[in-house]
Protein backbone atom coordinates (compact mmCIF):
# COMPACT_ATOMS: atom_id res chain seq x y z
CA UNK A 1 0.00 0.00 0.00
CA UNK A 2 1.53 3.53 -1.07
CA UNK A 3 0.98 6.38 1.18
CA UNK A 4 0.70 9.07 -0.81
CA UNK A 5 -0.52 11.28 2.35
CA UNK A 6 -3.97 12.76 2.61
CA UNK A 7 -5.62 14.20 -0.22
CA UNK A 8 -8.59 16.58 -0.47
CA UNK A 9 -9.98 19.49 -2.74
CA UNK A 10 -7.42 21.92 -3.09
CA UNK A 11 -10.49 24.92 -3.67
CA UNK A 12 -14.00 25.16 -1.94
CA UNK A 13 -16.27 24.38 -5.25
CA UNK A 14 -19.99 25.07 -5.59
CA UNK A 15 -21.68 21.56 -5.88
CA UNK A 16 -18.63 20.16 -4.74
CA UNK A 17 -18.93 16.49 -3.34
CA UNK A 18 -17.47 16.35 -0.07
CA UNK A 19 -20.77 15.67 1.82
CA UNK A 20 -21.70 12.82 -0.21
CA UNK A 21 -18.50 11.02 -0.46
CA UNK A 22 -18.95 8.21 1.08
CA UNK A 23 -22.39 7.62 -0.71
CA UNK A 24 -20.49 8.32 -4.13
CA UNK A 25 -17.22 5.97 -3.28
CA UNK A 26 -20.19 3.13 -2.29
CA UNK A 27 -21.82 2.94 -5.71
CA UNK A 28 -18.73 3.37 -7.42
CA UNK A 29 -17.64 -0.36 -9.83
CA UNK A 30 -15.09 -1.73 -7.95
CA UNK A 31 -12.60 -1.55 -10.71
CA UNK A 32 -12.56 -0.64 -14.33
CA UNK A 33 -10.72 0.24 -17.20
CA UNK A 34 -9.51 4.18 -16.90
CA UNK A 35 -11.66 6.58 -14.59
CA UNK A 36 -12.61 9.96 -16.47
CA UNK A 37 -14.35 13.01 -14.74
CA UNK A 38 -15.18 15.36 -16.62
CA UNK A 39 -16.67 18.06 -14.85
CA UNK A 40 -13.78 17.85 -11.90
CA UNK A 41 -14.77 21.32 -10.36
CA UNK A 42 -12.53 20.70 -6.87
CA UNK A 43 -12.86 16.82 -7.43
CA UNK A 44 -13.48 15.22 -4.68
CA UNK A 45 -14.74 12.32 -5.73
CA UNK A 46 -10.80 11.80 -7.80
CA UNK A 47 -9.27 12.48 -4.64
CA UNK A 48 -10.75 10.03 -2.44
CA UNK A 49 -10.82 7.18 -4.94
CA UNK A 50 -7.14 8.51 -6.30
CA UNK A 51 -7.72 6.35 -9.18
CA UNK A 52 -4.36 5.47 -11.51
CA UNK A 53 -4.75 6.01 -15.45
CA UNK A 54 -7.76 9.07 -15.06
CA UNK A 55 -8.62 11.41 -17.23
CA UNK A 56 -10.15 14.54 -15.72
CA UNK A 57 -11.18 18.10 -17.64
CA UNK A 58 -13.27 21.16 -16.89
CA UNK A 59 -14.26 24.06 -19.29
CA UNK A 60 -12.74 26.18 -16.39
CA UNK A 61 -9.65 27.18 -18.08
CA UNK A 62 -8.61 29.05 -14.36
CA UNK A 63 -8.96 25.75 -12.85
CA UNK A 64 -7.33 23.36 -14.95
CA UNK A 65 -4.29 25.82 -15.27
CA UNK A 66 -4.83 25.20 -11.25
CA UNK A 67 -4.47 21.48 -11.72
CA UNK A 68 -1.89 21.76 -14.38
CA UNK A 69 0.81 23.94 -12.37
CA UNK A 70 -0.25 21.97 -9.26
CA UNK A 71 1.08 19.07 -11.03
CA UNK A 72 4.46 20.34 -12.37
CA UNK A 73 5.30 23.66 -10.04
CA UNK A 74 3.98 22.94 -7.06
CA UNK A 75 6.31 24.90 -4.58
CA UNK A 76 5.54 27.99 -6.78
CA UNK A 77 2.01 27.83 -6.05
CA UNK A 78 2.84 27.61 -2.62
CA UNK A 79 4.93 30.25 -2.37
CA UNK A 80 2.36 32.88 -4.62
CA UNK A 81 -0.42 31.80 -2.13
CA UNK A 82 1.67 32.01 0.77
CA UNK A 83 3.10 34.87 0.48
CA UNK A 84 -0.45 36.92 -0.36
CA UNK A 85 -1.49 34.60 3.01
CA UNK A 86 1.15 37.09 5.32
CA UNK A 87 -0.52 40.15 4.47
CA UNK A 88 -4.19 40.54 6.48
CA UNK A 89 -6.76 41.12 3.91
CA UNK A 90 -8.75 44.35 3.57
CA UNK A 91 -11.36 45.38 1.13
CA UNK A 92 -8.88 47.41 -0.55
CA UNK A 93 -5.98 44.31 -0.93
CA UNK A 94 -9.05 41.36 -2.10
CA UNK A 95 -10.14 43.97 -4.69
CA UNK A 96 -6.18 45.22 -5.43
CA UNK A 97 -5.66 40.85 -6.49
CA UNK A 98 -8.63 40.29 -8.02
CA UNK A 99 -7.78 42.81 -10.12
CA UNK A 100 -4.30 41.73 -10.98
CA UNK A 101 -5.69 38.30 -11.50
CA UNK A 102 -8.31 40.08 -14.23
CA UNK A 103 -5.19 41.50 -15.53
CA UNK A 104 -3.83 37.91 -15.96
CA UNK A 105 -7.09 36.69 -17.38
CA UNK A 106 -6.96 39.39 -20.21
CA UNK A 107 -3.57 39.04 -21.26
CA UNK A 108 -4.23 34.98 -21.49
CA UNK A 109 -1.74 34.58 -18.50
CA UNK A 110 -1.70 30.81 -17.25
CA UNK A 111 0.89 30.70 -15.19
CA UNK A 112 1.63 29.36 -11.38
CA UNK A 113 1.55 32.95 -10.07
CA UNK A 114 -2.59 32.81 -11.43
CA UNK A 115 -2.83 29.69 -9.84
CA UNK A 116 -1.41 31.28 -6.57
CA UNK A 117 -3.78 33.70 -7.08
CA UNK A 118 -6.70 31.78 -8.33
CA UNK A 119 -6.42 29.57 -4.98
CA UNK A 120 -6.09 32.68 -2.52
CA UNK A 121 -8.99 34.62 -4.38
CA UNK A 122 -11.21 31.18 -3.72
CA UNK A 123 -10.31 31.27 -0.26
CA UNK A 124 -10.95 35.20 0.38
CA UNK A 125 -14.14 35.33 -2.00
CA UNK A 126 -18.23 35.06 -1.39
CA UNK A 127 -18.78 31.03 -0.69
CA UNK A 128 -15.57 30.04 -2.83
CA UNK A 129 -18.08 30.89 -5.82
CA UNK A 130 -16.53 31.31 -9.28
CA UNK A 131 -18.39 33.78 -11.53
CA UNK A 132 -17.11 36.02 -14.10
CA UNK A 133 -19.03 38.65 -16.30
CA UNK A 134 -19.88 39.18 -19.56
CA UNK A 135 -15.87 39.77 -20.33
CA UNK A 136 -15.02 36.37 -18.52
CA UNK A 137 -13.96 38.95 -15.33
CA UNK A 138 -13.64 37.52 -12.41
CA UNK A 139 -15.78 39.58 -10.02
CA UNK A 140 -17.06 37.62 -6.31
CA UNK A 141 -16.95 40.05 -3.80
CA UNK A 142 -14.53 39.62 -0.38
CA UNK A 143 -15.70 37.28 2.37
CA UNK A 144 -14.62 39.31 4.77
CA UNK A 145 -12.27 37.14 6.34
CA UNK A 146 -8.92 38.58 7.20
CA UNK A 147 -6.52 35.60 8.04
CA UNK A 148 -7.32 32.67 5.79
CA UNK A 149 -4.66 29.88 5.21
CA UNK A 150 -5.20 29.63 1.69
CA UNK A 151 -3.46 26.38 0.63
CA UNK A 152 -2.01 23.30 2.96
CA UNK A 153 1.48 22.44 1.49
CA UNK A 154 1.61 18.88 2.28
CA UNK A 155 -1.90 19.04 0.54
CA UNK A 156 -0.74 20.51 -2.73
CA UNK A 157 2.91 18.15 -2.80
CA UNK A 158 0.84 14.94 -2.20
CA UNK A 159 -1.63 16.33 -5.01
CA UNK A 160 1.17 17.15 -7.22
CA UNK A 161 2.84 13.83 -7.26
CA UNK A 162 -0.57 11.61 -7.44
CA UNK A 163 -1.51 13.84 -10.94
CA UNK A 164 2.17 13.34 -11.55
CA UNK A 165 2.61 9.29 -10.76
CA UNK A 166 -0.95 7.99 -11.43
CA UNK A 167 -0.88 9.82 -15.23
CA UNK A 168 -3.64 11.47 -14.51
CA UNK A 169 -4.51 13.44 -17.77
CA UNK A 170 -6.04 17.11 -17.45
CA UNK A 171 -8.00 18.49 -19.92
CA UNK A 172 -9.22 22.03 -20.46
CA UNK A 173 -12.41 21.01 -22.67
CA UNK A 174 -16.12 20.14 -23.00
CA UNK A 175 -17.22 17.32 -21.36
CA UNK A 176 -18.30 15.23 -24.76
CA UNK A 177 -14.17 16.30 -25.56
CA UNK A 178 -12.66 14.94 -22.31
CA UNK A 179 -14.60 11.70 -23.05
CA UNK A 180 -14.01 11.25 -26.61
CA UNK A 181 -11.71 8.46 -26.35
CA UNK A 182 -13.73 6.59 -23.49
CA UNK A 183 -13.91 2.96 -24.03
CA UNK A 184 -15.57 -0.37 -23.09
CA UNK A 185 -15.17 -1.20 -19.45
CA UNK A 186 -14.19 2.83 -18.27
CA UNK A 187 -16.06 4.55 -15.88
CA UNK A 188 -17.19 7.88 -16.45
CA UNK A 189 -18.77 10.13 -13.19
CA UNK A 190 -20.40 12.89 -14.29
CA UNK A 191 -20.86 16.19 -11.80
CA UNK A 192 -22.61 18.73 -14.16
CA UNK A 193 -24.10 21.80 -12.87
CA UNK A 194 -27.27 21.04 -11.88
CA UNK A 195 -30.88 21.53 -13.29
CA UNK A 196 -32.28 23.34 -10.52
CA UNK A 197 -34.53 22.83 -8.41
CA UNK A 198 -37.50 24.83 -9.93
CA UNK A 199 -37.34 25.19 -13.62
CA UNK A 200 -38.24 28.41 -14.90
CA UNK A 201 -39.35 28.66 -18.69
CA UNK A 202 -36.31 31.30 -18.72
CA UNK A 203 -33.49 28.42 -17.74
CA UNK A 204 -34.48 26.75 -20.59
CA UNK A 205 -32.60 29.39 -22.55
CA UNK A 206 -30.39 30.92 -20.30
CA UNK A 207 -28.75 29.61 -16.93
CA UNK A 208 -26.78 31.58 -14.44
CA UNK A 209 -23.49 29.01 -14.62
CA UNK A 210 -23.96 28.45 -18.03
CA UNK A 211 -25.40 25.13 -18.89
CA UNK A 212 -28.72 25.14 -20.43
CA UNK A 213 -31.24 22.62 -20.13
CA UNK A 214 -30.33 22.17 -23.87
CA UNK A 215 -26.81 21.26 -22.77
CA UNK A 216 -28.88 18.43 -20.04
CA UNK A 217 -30.12 17.25 -23.28
CA UNK A 218 -26.97 16.87 -24.80
CA UNK A 219 -26.09 15.22 -21.96
CA UNK A 220 -28.58 12.74 -21.49
CA UNK A 221 -28.15 11.74 -24.72
CA UNK A 222 -24.10 11.33 -24.76
CA UNK A 223 -24.71 9.12 -21.69
CA UNK A 224 -26.96 6.67 -23.99
CA UNK A 225 -24.21 6.62 -26.49
CA UNK A 226 -21.58 5.29 -23.62
CA UNK A 227 -23.93 3.06 -22.01
CA UNK A 228 -24.66 1.65 -25.94
CA UNK A 229 -20.46 1.28 -25.89
CA UNK A 230 -20.54 -0.60 -22.74
CA UNK A 231 -18.97 2.05 -20.79
CA UNK A 232 -19.92 1.98 -16.66
CA UNK A 233 -21.47 5.35 -15.67
CA UNK A 234 -22.40 7.18 -12.69
CA UNK A 235 -24.22 10.65 -12.81
CA UNK A 236 -25.45 13.28 -9.79
CA UNK A 237 -27.92 16.08 -10.32
CA UNK A 238 -30.73 16.75 -8.28
CA UNK A 239 -33.93 14.87 -7.57
CA UNK A 240 -36.13 16.80 -10.39
CA UNK A 241 -39.06 15.42 -12.61
CA UNK A 242 -36.29 16.75 -15.37
CA UNK A 243 -33.52 14.49 -14.15
CA UNK A 244 -35.53 11.56 -13.97
CA UNK A 245 -37.40 11.95 -17.48
CA UNK A 246 -33.80 12.66 -18.75
CA UNK A 247 -32.17 9.58 -17.23
CA UNK A 248 -35.02 7.53 -17.08
CA UNK A 249 -34.71 3.37 -17.53
CA UNK A 250 -31.38 4.02 -15.45
CA UNK A 251 -30.92 2.93 -11.78
CA UNK A 252 -31.64 5.79 -9.81
CA UNK A 253 -30.69 6.06 -6.37
CA UNK A 254 -32.36 8.69 -4.32
CA UNK A 255 -29.69 10.82 -1.71
CA UNK A 256 -30.94 12.96 1.37
CA UNK A 257 -27.26 15.01 2.24
CA UNK A 258 -26.44 12.75 5.13
CA UNK A 259 -27.54 8.69 3.57
CA UNK A 260 -28.73 6.87 0.92
CA UNK A 261 -32.57 6.25 1.03
CA UNK A 262 -33.81 3.94 -1.58
CA UNK A 263 -33.16 2.41 -5.07
CA UNK A 264 -36.04 3.13 -7.54
CA UNK A 265 -38.46 3.47 -4.30
CA UNK A 266 -41.84 5.32 -4.54
CA UNK A 267 -42.90 7.16 -1.13
CA UNK A 268 -39.65 9.29 -0.01
CA UNK A 269 -37.93 11.56 -1.92
CA UNK A 270 -34.40 12.08 -1.39
CA UNK A 271 -32.78 16.17 -2.33
CA UNK A 272 -30.42 14.67 -5.10
CA UNK A 273 -30.08 11.34 -7.13
CA UNK A 274 -27.27 9.28 -8.59
CA UNK A 275 -27.92 7.69 -11.71
CA UNK A 276 -25.91 4.43 -12.66
CA UNK A 277 -26.29 2.04 -15.41
CA UNK A 278 -24.64 -0.85 -13.55
CA UNK A 279 -26.26 -2.14 -9.79
CA UNK A 280 -24.57 0.21 -7.87
CA UNK A 281 -25.27 -1.41 -4.57
CA UNK A 282 -23.38 -4.73 -5.42
CA UNK A 283 -20.93 -2.66 -7.16
CA UNK A 284 -18.19 -2.59 -4.47
CA UNK A 285 -18.94 -6.01 -2.90
CA UNK A 286 -16.92 -9.01 -3.45
CA UNK A 287 -13.40 -8.83 -5.04
CA UNK A 288 -12.99 -7.13 -8.71
CA UNK A 289 -12.85 -9.85 -11.32
CA UNK A 290 -9.65 -7.78 -13.19
CA UNK A 291 -9.18 -4.31 -14.64
CA UNK A 292 -7.60 -2.11 -11.85
CA UNK A 293 -9.28 -1.14 -8.35
CA UNK A 294 -10.62 2.14 -7.79
CA UNK A 295 -9.01 2.82 -4.81
CA UNK A 296 -5.77 3.16 -5.51
CA UNK A 297 -2.82 4.13 -2.43
C1 LIG B 1 -20.96 20.69 -9.91
S1 LIG B 1 -19.38 21.26 -10.44
C2 LIG B 1 -18.40 19.81 -10.16
C3 LIG B 1 -18.11 19.63 -8.69
C4 LIG B 1 -17.08 18.55 -8.39
N1 LIG B 1 -17.63 17.22 -8.54
C5 LIG B 1 -16.52 18.72 -6.97
O1 LIG B 1 -16.49 17.75 -6.18
O2 LIG B 1 -16.09 19.84 -6.66
C6 LIG B 1 -19.56 21.36 -12.17
C7 LIG B 1 -18.31 21.73 -12.97
O3 LIG B 1 -18.64 21.62 -14.35
C8 LIG B 1 -17.90 22.59 -15.09
N2 LIG B 1 -18.58 22.74 -16.40
C9 LIG B 1 -19.65 23.52 -16.73
N3 LIG B 1 -19.99 23.31 -18.03
C10 LIG B 1 -19.14 22.37 -18.53
C11 LIG B 1 -19.02 21.72 -19.79
N4 LIG B 1 -19.84 22.00 -20.83
N5 LIG B 1 -18.04 20.78 -19.94
C12 LIG B 1 -17.18 20.50 -18.91
N6 LIG B 1 -17.25 21.11 -17.69
C13 LIG B 1 -18.23 22.02 -17.49
C14 LIG B 1 -17.90 23.81 -14.18
O4 LIG B 1 -16.81 24.67 -14.51
C15 LIG B 1 -17.78 23.15 -12.78
O5 LIG B 1 -16.44 23.10 -12.37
Amino acid sequence: MRNRGYLKPFVKWAGGKGQLIYELESLCPASCGRYFEPFIGGGALLFDLQPGNAVIGDVNSQLINAYLQIRDRPDEVIEYAERLDAVPCTKEHFCEQRDRYNLKIASGTLDAECAGLMIWLNKHCFNGLYRVNRKGMFNVPWNRRAKVRSVDPEIIRSTSEYLREQHVEIRNADFEETCSDVKSGDFVYFDSPYVPVSVTANFTKYAADGFTMADHERLASFVRELDRRGVMIMLSNNDVPEVRRLYAGFRIYELSVARLISCNGGGRTGEEVVVTNYDGRRARCGTPAGGCSLKFF
